[in-house]
């Protein structure tokens, strides 16, 4: 698989430009990072960087017999409808990346007149957003994916993927982390929505408004109710089997799939698998998760607005009533394994079915990605939960 990475103006200037914005990173330490990522990824990657439009343009038709795209068009991410149409033209799937969190900055940065045309967009994560380009796109050539809109915003979309047997097929919806925040996006979870596949899930790997892009804990909630009810509408087409509905969640994104577990009609649900979860907001916001997370998801610190916990926080709403398998890492170094610990002890005694597993020497990413030991753990539960 070979991909073509292209940076665009001033990105030269990487290392010197504005560091507090864009870090330390020269282009050439960009350049080499990537390097390794693709071969981690098992792709070959070639890179450029051009200041002018039309050598971006000539770069891209170039491209047109690779396999992927990742581009950081810079500022012509904001005007240049000449890189949009070569884009479009040449049909590859194509990432925009952007290292600063261009929703977070001046208004004319937020418009993008290239995202319609690429597969994803990837923002605010510094360069390591290359590296979820570059899984982004192998993830997308591995398997079929099939991309839903579920509602009327932009972030009401999800990626079916479908096992080759005939169905009916269980369903593994995934729910990504991030302190529900917009930088992370579902591409976090492509390589695990990939392996689960293959393993023979359905997978429906969400999207919905985060903080900074809409959300908050009452737009987000809605969004991931309506991305769970659309099963109601789409999964008799797709052979899916409505009465093996499990969730998955990671960090923020395990939080969401313990409440969806609690408001959710439209669809049974068969379990949950909450993957290093943020079970008790209260905890969370006094263990300063994620610099001030849980104040900015609830809009409120949790003593100002003890009614929003409770509507917010799964353990102020235990019994869940549904099998729950929680796993954590005793190293996570975001989410406190601590506040899983209490809460599968505090859900058995409300009387939930729950399994806890804390796993020695494990952090927070591991347990979703596919080359560790953890996600073996941890798809070996989910396994069961079919
Ligand atoms: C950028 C953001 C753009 O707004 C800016 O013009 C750049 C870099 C980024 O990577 O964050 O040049 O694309």
């Amino acid at each position: 698989m070979r991909i073509v990475i292209i940076n665009g103006p001033n990105l030269n200037l990487l290392g010197t430009r504005s560091p507090d914005v864009y870090g330390s990173a020269t282009l050439g330490d960009l350049e080499t990072a990537c390097q390794q990522w693709a071969h981690d990824a098992g792709c070959q990657a070639d890179s450029y960087q051009s200041n002018h439009e039309g050598d971006i343009i000539d770069r891209l038709h170039a491209a047109r017999d690779a396999d992927g795209v990742v581009i950081n068009p810079g500022a012509f991410t904001h005007y240049s409808y000449a890189i949009r149409d070569a884009i479009d033209a040449i049909g590859i799937p194509t990432v925009e990346v952007h290292i600063s969190n261009v929703r977070d900055r001046e208004p004319w940065r937020r418009v993008s007149v290239v995202s319609e045309v690429c597969s994803t967009t990837i923002f605010g994560r510094g360069i390591s957003g290359y590296r979820d380009a570059i899984r982004h796109l192998a993830a997308r050539a591995a398997w079929p994916v099939e991309t839903i809109t579920y509602g009327p915003d932009p972030d009401n979309v999800g990626d079916l993927r479908l096992p080759k047997a005939d169905g009916p097929h269980p369903v593994a919806v995934l729910i990504h982390g991030g302190f529900w925040r917009n930088t992370a996006a579902r591409d976090l979870l492509d390589p695990a929505a990939v392996d689960l596949t293959r393993r023979g899930w359905a997978t429906w790997n969400i999207e919905f408004a985060r903080v900074g892009s809409g959300g908050g804990w009452r737009a987000t909630t809605a969004d991931i109710a309506s991305a769970i009810g659309a099963l109601a509408e789409f999964g008799g087409g797709h052979h899916l089997d409505l009465n093996r509905i499990v969730l998955i969640g990671h960090g923020s994104g395990g939080h969401l799939a313990l409440q969806a577990a609690v408001g959710i009609r439209e669809v049974p649900i068969a379990a949950v698998a909450a993957l290093a979860p943020i079970g008790d907001l209260e905890a969370a916001h006094r263990a300063d998760i994620g610099d001030g997370a849980v104040e900015s998801f609830l809009r409120r610190t949790p003593e100002q607005s003890p009614d929003r916990l409770i509507a917010a926080s799964p353990i102020k709403n235990l019994p869940i009533g549904i099998p729950l398998l929680i796993v954590h890492g005793d190293q996570d170094e975001h989410v406190p394994a601590e506040i899983s610990r209490s809460f599968a002890g505090r859900a058995a005694d409300e009387g939930d079915t729950v399994i806890y597993h804390e796993l020695e020497g494990v952090g927070h990413e591991a347990l979703t990605d596919p080359a560790t030991t953890a996600w073996e753990k941890v798809v070996d539960e989910v396994d069961r939960l079919r």
